[in-house]
């Protein structure tokens, strides 16, 4: 599959336990063939060498948006919340293009996600503040004003009551502490209420695999913002990371990627 100015990019979804890659139709946002899903390796060399299994699996060539779960500055890796510590420091973008020789973009992966939904999902009709968190592993966040993305917020490592949040209200802790939808809920409802505080956003964007169960914990909310499960459910970081990777200029250096201007007829 040869890219030469086509609709079609490769995105890649690096997380804790799985890599996932597919071609998108970035016009669409669509995956165009099934996605690929390999159990993530720890050290950065294995994973690159997923992602290069990935490519060659698709028969790709061209631009790839890569999503991975750490702050990412100019193609490195500065963070390693839930991967390994040799994450820290290691130029990402670069050790993927070296083993595939194709460009590759890197993102953090709540941006990544974040970018879809605003492009294509909950956030299509939206402009002022959004803010998008995604509940896994990790708490995952993408701000965006006026359609431009503020990357590498890491609003998950905020303090609550004097303890970090992510460990504290994610997923992982709703499954690990067995904690009823409406203990986890209420949980995640004193989070966004702090977030509420911060931000005064005008929209809040639940994402993760949460976002196909909202019924579930939802009414234990309460927020005075307006809040809605994200409508891309696990493939918007590969869809979101395939769309930036396909218009290099818009973003810059430093991961802010400005979105177009809402659809004409809104
Ligand atoms: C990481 C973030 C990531 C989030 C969701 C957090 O632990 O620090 O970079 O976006 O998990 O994967």
């Amino acid at each position: 599959m040869a890219n030469s100015g086509s609709t079609v990019v490769l995105g890649i979804d690096i997380g804790g336990s799985g890599i996932k890659g597919a071609p998108v139709d970035i016009e669409s946002g669509a995956l165009t063939a099934e996605r690929l899903r390999v159990p993530t390796p720890s050290s950065p060399e294995a994973v690159a060498e997923v992602v290069a299994r990935i490519v060659e699996h698709f028969g790709y060539e061209g631009p790839i948006g890569c999503a991975f779960p750490a702050v990412i500055r100019r193609g490195v890796a500065c963070s390693a919340a839930n991967v390994d510590d040799a994450w820290i420091g290691t130029d990402a973008a670069d050790l993927f293009r070296q083993a595939t020789g194709q460009p590759v973009h890197v993102f953090n992966d709540a941006d990544g996600a974040g970018v879809a939904e605003m492009v294509f999902g909950a956030g299509r009709c939206e402009r002022g503040v959004v803010l998008m968190l995604t509940f896994g592993t990790g708490i995952g966040s993408a701000l965006f004003v006026d359609r431009k993305l503020v990357p590498n917020t890491e609003l998950g490592h905020l303090e609550l009551n004097g303890r970090r949040a992510e460990p504290w209200a994610a997923t992982r802790a709703r499954k690990a502490e067995k904690l009823s939808w409406k203990q986890w809920g209420r949980r995640v409802r004193k989070y966004l209420r702090h977030l509420e505080f911060l931000f005064s956003p005008a929209l809040f964007i639940i994402g993760g695999g949460v976002s196909r169960r909202s019924e579930k914990f939802f009414p234990y909310l309460k927020l005075d913002t307006p809040i809605t499960p994200a409508q891309l459910a696990n493939e918007a970081g590969i869809v979101g990371v395939a769309y930036a990777a396909s218009r290099p200029e818009s973003f810059d250096d430093c991961g802010r990627v400005a979105l177009s201007a809402l659809p004409q007829a809104l």
